[in-house]
């Protein structure tokens, strides 16, 4: 079997099938069991299906965004959004140099669908880049909480090339440093 890690792509094409129920289960159950700060699990997902909600998504990418076309044509769209003050949070109060370790937390969850939808033989590209406060908007997400990324998923329609990744010795350190 290839390696699910290393053969995973962004993948912005989608043939129109639908996704498969079970499948969907099965990516909801992967991003469930993602691993996250003091297991506060701040992480709330809304699975997009309708077409107009995603072509008013697709809209909110900057025309330049390879992904924008795949917004509006993929079969399903998860948008991630999880409570900011929760993570490396202890009764209000941030407990480390970093505010936004739910960045992190649902980077994990995002990282457990795009990889557990490979392995279904579905692609999927993280979204970051969009107007933010306007899909707020759109998805009525409540005061509190924030929309991150989003994910259009689907059964790819061509296979994507592979990307160049840094040499080992160009970014792993041993002991220290430097
Ligand atoms: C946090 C994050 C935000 C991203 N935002 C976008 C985006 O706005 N548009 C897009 O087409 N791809 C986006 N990507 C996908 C990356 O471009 C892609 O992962 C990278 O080029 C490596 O390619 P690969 O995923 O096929 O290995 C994003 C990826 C991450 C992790």
């Amino acid at each position: 079997m290839e390696d699910i890690i290393l053969s995973r792509r962004s993948v912005r094409r989608f043939q129109e099938k639908p996704l498969e129920d079970h499948h969907l289960s099965d990516i909801l159950e992967a991003a469930r069991w993602a691993p996250s700060w003091g297991n506060l699990q701040c992480c709330e997902l809304v699975v997009v299906k309708q077409n107009t909600i995603k072509s008013e998504l697709a809209a909110m990418l900057s025309a330049k965004n390879p992904a924008t076309k795949c917004m509006a044509n993929a079969p399903l769209v998860f948008a991630v959004c999880g409570t900011p003050q929760k993570s490396g949070y202890y009764k209000g109060k941030q407990v480390t140099r970093y505010e936004h370790w739910f960045l992190y937390d649902l980077g994990l969850v995002s990282q457990n669908i795009c990889l557990k939808a490979w392995e279904l033989g579905i692609g999927s590209v993280i979204v970051g880049s969009f107007d933010h406060k306007k899909a707020e908007k759109l998805l009525k997400v409540p005061e509190g909480y924030e929309l991150v990324s989003l994910i259009p998923v689907g059964y790819p329609d061509h296979k994507p090339p592979t990307p160049k990744r840094k040499e080992m010795n160009d970014f792993v350190h041993f002991d220290t440093f430097s």
